[in-house]
């Protein structure tokens, strides 16, 4: 089939390249023509794993080309989707205006009947007003074209969103157009292993269930910091809750991790967004409006252990900090922890020699060149002269350091670690001080 995807950030581009790779012909429009160019020569605007070799392969066999021009871009398919971002403007809610400028785009340059798909996370009622702006249009233009408005949300992580791409476990379409069923069913049938994963919906139930599970999943783990705060005041340590709880097969392991806070592009913006979009119909979202909260508070907990620890005297201390992006195997800084704890031992006049496997171009480009932040080439070098080390992101390489260069190396043999890697009477015994969350010394700290 020929498609036509409209943005070629996180979304778009890998959903793009993933349709290529089962067989369709996509293009790809962005208004960046640096970006466009760059993406023909093979140059991928941002760190995902298993994304380059498949971007490259396609557009080498043809399958997958990348434009600015939109107008051959929608005379190219039948089904269009717009994957452009929805940023938060000053109030939290998602700003709509890439989206709408993109459904103007496609109404200006349509000849024939199309299928046109939300692929970026909108607010409940956008596709009403993706309708109105394509109609405008089309009426002002003098047109009269069939066109059916499909959302069809994507439920992708960074770091695993080509698999996420090429094995969902849920494919969400909602429309009120059987033609459009039709067509968006034989687009993914290649994703369709074992049982069918596709749900049919009417579209504003498929806009809010991509809220409803991002807000979910942000609740779980706001949760699980509130239960850790509480583990600290009770005495308890909640990596034995979290194993007690998780075995309740209605709770389930997964995202109950403790930590110093969810960052991303999607936790943070989704549930402020839905905390808005309630506000408009007149309900207030107190969950969610807790949820944030939490988090917010879980961001500083790093720096009061740090602060506590030292009794307040952190100017001229040296901080080895290891992990910068908001979770392991992407360079995404968005919201993460790290940025929030930099800032605070930055205020305090403490220096931050960081590490991270991906994230130190993005570090750079964010806060420049500042004589209190070095950034070092290896986790090794970030130790040198520090007097404490600090984790706020669980990337694999960071859970078996070699801990007696840890201890030679440390000026203080403190680790603050906001990730739970290691054992507390395991640290204890190295004769470390080691606060995590919910554990270790960060328990003892209030009793
Ligand atoms: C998320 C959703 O998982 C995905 O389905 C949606 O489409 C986009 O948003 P992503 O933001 O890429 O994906 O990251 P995710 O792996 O979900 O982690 C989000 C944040 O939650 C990270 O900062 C992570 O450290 C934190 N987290 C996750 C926890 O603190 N504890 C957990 O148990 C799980």
């Amino acid at each position: 089939m020929n498609i036509t995807v409209f943005g070629t950030g996180y979304v778009g581009l890998v959903q793009g390249a993933v349709l290529s790779e089962v067989g369709h012909n996509v293009i790809c429009v962005d208004v960046d023509a640096k970006k466009v160019e760059g993406l023909k020569n093979g140059v991928i605007p941002i760190y995902e794993p298993g994304l380059e070799p498949i971007v490259k392969s396609n557009f080498e066999a043809g399958r997958l080309n990348f434009t600015t021009d939109a107008k051959s871009a929608v005379e190219h398919a039948n089904v269009l989707f717009i994957a452009v971002g929805t940023p938060p403007d000053e109030d939290g809610s998602a700003d709509l205006k890439y989206v709408l400028a993109v459904a103007e785009t496609i109404a200006t340059h349509m000849t024939r009947e199309a299928v046109i798909v939300t692929k970026s996370t909108v607010p409940v009622g956008t596709a009403d007003k993706v309708k109105a702006r394509v109609q405008q249009t089309l009426d002002g233009a003098g047109k009269s074209l069939d066109y059916h408005v499909v959302s069809n949300p994507e439920f992708l992580k960074e770091g695993a969103a080509v698999n996420d791409c090429m094995r969902p476990d849920r494919i969400i379409i909602g429309t009120d157009s059987e033609l459009a069923e039709k067509r968006l069913r034989k687009l993914y049938a290649p994703f369709n292993r074992n049982h069918d994963r596709v749900i049919v919906m009417d579209i504003r139930s498929a806009e809010l269930t991509k809220y409803a599970a991002n807000c979910m999943l942000a609740t779980k783990i706001s949760f699980m910091n509130e239960m850790a705060n509480l583990a600290e005041r009770f005495g308890a340590d909640i990596e034995n809750v979290r194993k007690g709880i998780g075995s309740d097969p209605r709770i389930g392991y997964h995202f109950i991790y403790p930590g110093c806070g969810y960052g991303g592009s999607c936790f943070p913006k989704d549930v402020q967004a839905l905390v808005r979009s309630a506000n408009q119909v007149g309900y207030n979202a107190s969950i969610l409006e807790a949820v944030e909260a939490v988090n917010y508070r879980q961001k500083e907990k790093l720096f009061s252990y740090i602060n506590a620890h030292f009794n307040g005297e952190l100017a001229g201390k040296t901080v080895a900090l290891w992990g910068l992006s908001f979770k392991p195997n992407t360079d995404d800084m968005r919201e993460a922890s790290s940025r929030v704890l930099m800032e605070q031992l930055w205020a305090a006049g403490a220096k931050v020699q960081a590490f991270d496997p991906e994230a130190m171009e993005e570090t750079q480009r964010i806060y420049g060149s500042r004589d209190d932040l070095i950034l070092c080439g290896t986790k090794e070098a970030a130790l040198n002269d520090a007097d404490m080390l600090v984790i706020c992101t669980e990337w694999k390489t960071f859970r078996v350091p070699d801990f007696d260069l840890l201890k030679n190396k440390l000026s203080s043999a403190v680790i603050f670690d906001g990730r739970n890697l290691f054992e507390p009477e395991e640290m204890a015994e190295r004769g470390f001080a080691y606060y995590a969350i919910g554990r270790g010394l960060s328990v003892k700290a209030f009793n």
